[in-house]
């Protein structure tokens, strides 16, 4: 396909004839799509100075009367949720949507148009929507902290490729990234570590995230028809927490005394939050009030994700739980303490999404109360019994897939050993896996693509591993499955590359495919 849009529309028919935006001119929007005009225009100004032409849009409600704009938006109530469809003629462009989010994606769609062709765009028409709802990407800020800057820019870089949900990892061992103003120790002693990696310096992995920057980061995303999804882990993955709270680990009082400190090291740490500690409780309670404020999407992640069991089971408090609750193993106290963490998330009108662990302590007789979204990073297998137990669940495996820490290729040149997926493995990745009846696939409400940065210091590694495999995993999460075709990617890729060579992206430019 010539236009090399991706992900690929679902139909695009080109005409004789085109549109030539040099004289510039103005764009309207109605109906509620006033916003989504002003960010097209954004768009197409800031593609246009970019491929070296003068014209300049505007974003204008108030033309004179019976002056034509260049392009409108129109309400379309007739149209699904995220669908748009977009015409193209020698007199203007109209882009029509019910909501915002569809006319974000007409948006997205002529930003790529005008960084690919310049001022003059072809005659078309497209008719154009999602196959999944949830079309994420994970971003790992504790491992590493990234400038709000530039999480921005990764946002932006989302929109251009049609994907709603970003996924902000905010906490782990190594570092509690949001500062909660109830509790300005967390962060004052959990953001900071000596990381050792760094050559030649000390250098210190500092940083955190003031309300402000938060709030300011949901309404560019909101913009940009993007949830933000913020995770707090638990029960495991706390050590930057317990170094200001030691006295929520099982150790309790005998770890304090700075017991705790966030981490150098990577992996899986013995210390996790007390399932016995009410104490726990309240302190979770507290940051779930703060981030229900700062977050007015309706998901909350709250982990879950590799919690090691030796502390709970030698922990007096715990076993007394365990005991108090009729829970016979560690295990079920996982599944009791999820179920516990969904309630208290509820109750602020959020909905708990949790790592797919979340199943294993609920599946002998202690099933989460709550309607939780499971994600399925292990494999697909979380996601299956999720789906058969009529949880909904967000794809996300680890294997070949959806892991973008992986490297591209078993090649020595890449940073990292964690495993390898090449652009092709997440091209062909499906998230509905094939074992569903058509009822239980309905669970599936999509995939997303997740980036962990232990192996990543600056925002240019970042954009290097996640690109083009995030364009792949778009169109996986975006187009319908019946088109899926690598050949065409691959070609399409080669002009939607220079897209991302005009946006100054670091992309991956090697192999798509394995060498053997
Ligand atoms: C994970 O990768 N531990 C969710
Ligand atoms: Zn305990």
């Amino acid at each position: 396909m010539s236009l090399g849009l991706i992900p690929e529309p679902r139909s695009v028919l080109e005409f004789e004839g085109s549109l030539d935006l040099g004289a510039g001119g103005f764009v309207r929007g109605t109906g509620g799509l006033e916003g989504a005009a002003a960010l097209a225009a954004s768009w197409m100004n800031e593609a246009l100075a970019l491929r070296g032409s003068a014209a300049r849009l505007r974003a204008s409600a108030s033309e004179r009367a019976g002056a034509v704009p260049l392009l409108s938006f129109v309400a379309d109530p007739s149209l699904p949720a995220e669908d748009y469809r977009l015409e193209i003629g020698p007199e203007g462009a109209v882009a029509r949507a019910s909501s915002r989010e569809g006319a974000v994606h007409a948006a997205s769609t002529l930003r790529q148009l005008v960084l690919s062709e310049g001022a003059v765009l072809p005659a078309l028409r497209i008719e154009d929507g999602p196959r999944f709802a949830w079309r994420g990407a994970m971003l790992d800020c504790a491992r590493n902290f990234f400038r709000p800057e530039f999480i921005e820019r990764f946002i932006d870089l989302m929109a251009l490729h049609k994907l709603n949900r970003f996924h902000w990892h905010l906490t782990d061992d190594q570092a509690w990234r949001l500062e909660i103003a109830s509790h300005p120790e967390i962060t004052k002693l959990g953001s900071r570590r000596r990381d050792l990696r760094y050559p030649s310096w000390v250098r210190y992995n500092e940083g955190s995230y003031s309300r402000e920057d938060a709030r300011r980061l949901v309404a560019y995303a909101a913009e940009r028809g993007i949830v933000v999804v913020p995770e707090i882990e638990t029960p495991g993955h706390v050590l930057a927490l317990l170094a200001s709270h030691p006295e929520l680990s099982c150790r309790g009082a005998a770890a304090e005394g700075g017991a705790f400190a966030p981490d150098d090291r990577y992996g899986i740490f013995e210390d996790i939050l007390c399932a016995g500690s009410d104490s726990v409780f309240d302190l979770l309670g507290e940051v779930y009030d703060e981030v229900a404020s700062i977050f007015p999407g309706p998901w909350v992640h709250a982990g879950g994700d590799e919690a090691l069991k030796g502390r709970w089971n030698s922990c007096p408090r715990c076993r007394s739980r365990m005991e108090a609750e009729g829970l016979g193993d560690a295990e079920l106290l996982q599944g009791w303490f999820m179920d516990k963490v969904a309630a208290m998330l509820a109750a602020r009108g959020k909905r708990m999404i949790g790592w797919d662990e979340i199943l294993d302590g609920a599946r002998e007789g202690a099933p989460a109360s709550a309607d939780v979204i499971v994600m399925s990073w292990r494999g697909a297998a979380g996601g299956i019994e999720a789906a058969r137990e009529g949880y909904d669940a967000v794809m996300c495996p680890q294997t070949k897939a959806c892991y973008l820490d992986h490297k591209h290729l078993d090649l020595a040149e890449e940073p990292g050993n964690i495993g390898v997926c090449t652009v092709e493995d997440s091209y062909g990745f499906d998230p509905v896996p094939a074992e569903l009846s058509r009822e239980e696939a309905a669970h599936i409400l999509g995939g997303q693509g997740n980036i962990w940065t232990e192996f990543m210091y600056f925002g240019r590694q970042v954009e290097y591993m996640a690109f083009p495999r995030l364009c792949a995993l778009s169109e996986v999460f975006w187009s319908p499955s019946e088109t899926r075709d690598f050949a065409s990617f691959e070609r399409r890729m080669g002009k939607h590359g220079l897209r991302l060579d005009q946006l100054g992206v670091n992309r991956y430019r090697g192999p798509f495919r394995a060498i053997n």
